[in-house]
């Protein structure tokens, strides 16, 4: 008889190793899913059980862009710590900011799942230890107040011009998308700070096309991050995915390291002010404070991160204000008390008043630019967050929006009262036992946002020139803010404004 080839034997083997594996598979995912939920050191925190042993819960809300708010709806059913996934717990109590995040848990809390710009070259956003502190020690050189109070003029100059157009589109039938305009305003401002180059979108009306590449760079970051949790798919999902916005991604950062050199080329000049002014002072008194490839990525981290966030700030905290027209009256009144002409308002002129700092505050509060984690990992020998025994290696995080929107943390959260904000005596009673030091926007510690001083003075800066001069009225309600989708940062609908001169 003639024997049967191997090929043939292997052949039909096929189908039966493949059962194997598929039994061996279901077996082992039964047994860790018994194991997640009943014996694992995390088995007691609260959570619903289909997040304790699956990732998948978690990735289809963040692909829908809705995680932030299922966090925040798992918060309100379970309690101040909840399970989001087998491998992470949030928190949203008032210490738990502290705890991971402050001093001295700092030191041993590494960041989780931050993705390195350039491999080798360190950058502000994930270094650790003594890199970070080195590039932090330049960068808050070019942060500080009187770096600010230096750079105002760059600040002032952008804003005229967007009160220019602003006036421009006073009075006319056709509402406009003030988003739109505030994303120009930001983008250009943060462009003439990092490489004494604005975007010019303002002049030119309409957006850079790097501006452009780089907010569907955002949300290709975010479907790549989202597309890891669910593991053997993770190939075919990118495939299928917005593959080609994440390859242009590439042209960012290209861009930002060509603009850095052309900036450097530069010659000194009294008045640009610029980061790279502080940070090469820095690097001329103490020697290799930071690497021109650090410069580099640096600059390609900052675009992003102080562009975005303000046009959202600005949007967030003007949608809020239309909407509520008791406090924009009271804005203002603190602004006519203050100021008889716009030219009067300045930073330091804008230092001394509680309420618009007030609005910003509780604009960030219910409209956070980053409003989902900052995710650390537990070192090995575990550690005590919010009074609860975490074991090393879990991801833990506080979410902005589930901890700021929580009852247990603002009586009302639904409700946008700047006075929270205001000294006790002003404050309302029902308002009095708010845990404020829950919202903290920029996070906290010595990794906590290098540009928040810039931030409020921008915002401050723009709100009160744009509310002392103009009327602006709501046109519709497409930005309402419980609908968005949050791809990394908010995915921001038209803010629908028509304009009037108010004198
Ligand atoms: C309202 C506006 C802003 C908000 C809400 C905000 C929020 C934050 C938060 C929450 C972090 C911590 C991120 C983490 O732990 O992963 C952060 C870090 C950072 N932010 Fe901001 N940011 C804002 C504006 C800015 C601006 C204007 C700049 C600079 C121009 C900036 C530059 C940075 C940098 C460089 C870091 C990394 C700091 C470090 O790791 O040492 N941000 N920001």
């Amino acid at each position: 008889m003639d024997s049967i080839p191997w090929t043939t034997v292997s052949y039909l083997l096929v189908p039966e190793l493949v059962k194997v594996l598929a039994i061996l598979y279901s077996a082992y995912y039964v047994l860790s899913a018994v194991y997640i939920v009943t014996l694992s050191p995390l088995a007691g925190i609260p959570g619903p059980k289909r997040r304790k042993f699956s990732y998948l819960p978690c990735a289809f809300a963040s692909l829908k862009g809705r995680e932030s708010y299922a966090v925040r709806d798992l918060h309100d059913k379970y309690g101040p710590v909840v399970r989001v996934s087998p491998e992470m717990v949030s928190f949203i109590g008032p210490t738990a900011w502290k705890d991971i995040y402050g001093y001295p848990a700092v030191k041993k809390f590494k960041k989780s799942g931050y993705l390195q710009l350039r491999p080798g070259v360190p950058d502000v956003l994930t270094a650790n230890g003594v890199d970070h502190a080195r590039q932090r020690a330049a960068l808050n050189r070019a942060f500080s107040e009187k770096a600010l109070r230096e750079q105002e003029h760059h600040l002032q100059g952008h804003i005229d011009l967007f009160m220019e157009r602003m006036e421009q589109r006073c009075d006319q039938v056709e509402p406009i998308n003030i988003v739109q305009w505030f994303e120009f305003l930001a983008f250009d401002i943060i462009g003439t700070l990092a490489f004494s180059s604005s975007f010019h979108c303002l002049e030119n009306q309409r957006y850079h096309p790097w501006v452009t590449l780089l907010m569907n760079f955002f949300k290709s970051v975010h479907y790549f991050l989202t597309a890891k949790k669910f593991g053997i798919l993770f190939p075919i999902l990118i495939i299928f995915g917005p593959i080609r916005d994440l390859i242009k991604g590439r042209e960012h950062f290209r861009r930002s390291f060509q603009k850095v050199q052309e900036r450097l080329k530069m010659p000194d000049n009294d008045r640009r002010h610029d980061f790279w002014t502080y940070i090469s002072r820095q690097n001329q008194e103490k020697q290799g404070s930071m690497s021109i490839r650090e410069m580099e990525v640096n600059a390609a981290i900052l675009i992003p991160a102080g562009s975005d966030t303000i046009a959202t700030t600005l949007a967030g905290c003007c949608y809020l204000l239309l909407k509520n027209p008791n406090t924009l009256a009271r804005l203002r009144i603190e602004l006519t008390e203050k100021f008889t002409s716009e030219s009067e308002i300045t930073m330091v002129n804008l230092s001394g008043l509680p309420y618009i700092k007030a609005v910003v505050n509780e604009g960030l509060r219910m409209y956070p630019p980053l409003s989902g984690d900052l995710r650390r990992e537990v070192p090995p020998e575990g550690a005590t967050i919010s009074g609860q025994f975490i074991p090393g290696g879990v991801i833990v995080s506080v979410y902005a929006l589930a901890a700021y929107d929580s009852v247990s943390n603002f009586a009302q959260p639904y409700r946008f009262t700047p006075e929270r904000w205001l000294t006790t005596d002003e404050r309302p009673d029902w308002t009095k036992n708010d845990h404020l030091e829950v919202c903290q926007p920029f996070s906290v510690g010595p990794r906590n946002c290098i540009g928040m001083n810039l931030a409020y003075l921008e915002t401050k800066l723009i709100l009160a020139r744009l509310f002392f001069r103009l009327n602006l009225e709501l046109m519709d309600d497409a930005f309402e803010i419980g609908k968005q989708r949050v791809f990394i940062m908010r995915e921001k609908p038209p803010l629908r404004v028509r304009l009037s001169h108010r004198m």
